[in-house]
């Protein structure tokens, strides 16, 4: 039995300990808005908050977050800055086909609550999701936008 506090909520979930978190977080919990695109912390499709990092759920075991506070995509418009950055990329129509947009927003979100007035240098360093649309201008623009808001 595995205890994970999720957008505030715990769960007792009767997995093993070695599960990724990702899969706990869409097939036990049922909470699809956070995506599986490489399995091997290579794209970022995945990426929650752990206790506010950015956290590659594919390859994060779930003993691991135990104890922690995650927070998915599914929660984020409930933070000031998740709110702020879901706005920016509506405003600057970020998404093509959008599988990769939540784990960009959280990814974002992360660096604009550690960093709110981001260099340039800054945003390629925290943005390493990666993203087959090729929206990296829009993403780095809203941000930009996000920040100043
Ligand atoms: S699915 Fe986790 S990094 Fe690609
Ligand atoms: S919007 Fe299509 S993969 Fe990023």
């Amino acid at each position: 039995m595995i205890e994970l506090t999720i957008n505030g909520q715990t769960h007792r979930l009767d997995i093993e300990a070695d599960t990724p978190l990702l899969w706990a977080i869409r097939d036990t919990l049922g909470m699809t808005g956070t995506k599986y695109g490489c399995g091997i912390a290579q794209c970022g499709a995945c990426t929650v908050h752990v206790d506010g990092q950015a956290t590659r759920s594919c390859v994060t075991p779930v003993e691991a977050v135990a104890g922690a506070r995650v927070t998915t995509i599914d929660a984020i418009g409930q933070d000031p800055v998740g709110r702020r950055v879901v706005e920016a990329w509506v405003a600057r129509q970020v998404p093509q086909c959008g599988y990769c947009q939540s784990g960009q927003v959280m990814a974002a979100t992360a660096l604009l609550q550690q960093t709110p007035n981001p260099s340039d240098e800054d945003i390629a360093a925290a943005m390493t999701n990666l993203c087959r649309c090729g929206t990296y201008n829009a993403i780095a623009d809203a941000i930009r936008h996000a920040a100043a808001g």
